[in-house]
C-alpha cells in the first residue's frame, strides 16, 4: 500500500535535513550519512526525500534507491507503532525463527517487511543481533525477547496492545 508523507507537517525537519545534505553533497560517500540521517529523522526514507536528495546532490533518484536497497537498515515504508523484528540469523533459524515469523504474520495478517495499513504493527526479519545465546530472538520496539516459541507469540503480542505502546 502507498504511504503518504506529509511534507508540510515535516517542514522544519526537512529544512534541518537539507543542511545535512548540503554538508555531505560534495563527499564521495556522502550519500550514506545522508540516507542514515533521513532514516533516523523520518523513521524511513520517503519518496519525497529521495527526490530532494537527488535534486540537491545532483544524482539520479534511481541511484539513491540502488544504494539504499543494498543496505538492510534503510526502508522505504514507515514502521508501525509496534515494530517487530524476528532474528533470522543461523542460530535463531535452526531454533525455529521461521515458525515464529509465520505465527506473527498469521496473527497480524502481514508479510515479512510489511506495515499494517493502520500503521499499528510492522514486522521484519533481521540478521543476527548478537544475542545468539538467547536464540530464537524477537525484538519488539526496544525489548529483546529470548527463547521465544511459536506457541508463545500470541501471548507476546498481547503484551503490546496498540493503546499502550512501549517506547
Ligand atoms: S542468530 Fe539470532 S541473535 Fe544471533
Amino acid at each position: 500500500m502507498a504511504f503518504e508523507f506529509d511534507v508540510e507537517a515535516h517542514k522544519e525537519e526537512i529544512e534541518e535535513f537539507k543542511k545535512v545534505v548540503r554538508r555531505h553533497k560534495k563527499s564521495r560517500n556522502g550519500i550514506l550519512p545522508v540516507l542514515q540521517d533521513a532514516q533516523n529523522r523520518f523513521g524511513y526514507i520517503p519518496e519525497a526525500i529521495v527526490d530532494l536528495m537527488a535534486y540537491e546532490m545532483e544524482l539520479f533518484s534511481s541511484y539513491i534507491y540502488e544504494v539504499a536497497t543494498f543496505y538492510s537498515q534503510f526502508t522505504f515504508i514507515p514502521k508501525g507503532k509496534i515494530r517487530i523484528s524476528v532474528c533470522t540469523g543461523t542460530a535463531c533459524y535452526v531454533k525455529g525463527a521461521n515458525e515464529i515469523m509465520n505465527e506473527f504474520c498469521h496473527l497480524l495478517n502481514l508479510k515479512p517487511g510489511e506495515t499494517g495499513s493502520d500503521g499499528n504493527y510492522s514486522i521484519q526479519g533481521v540478521r543476527c543481533i548478537g544475542a545468539c545465546g538467547l536464540a530464537p530472538v524477537v525484538v519488539i520496539n526496544n525489548d529483546i525477547h529470548g527463547n521465544v516459541k511459536a506457541s508463545e507469540v500470541e501471548a507476546l503480542l498481547k503484551e503490546y496492545p496498540v493503546e499502550e505502546v512501549k517506547a
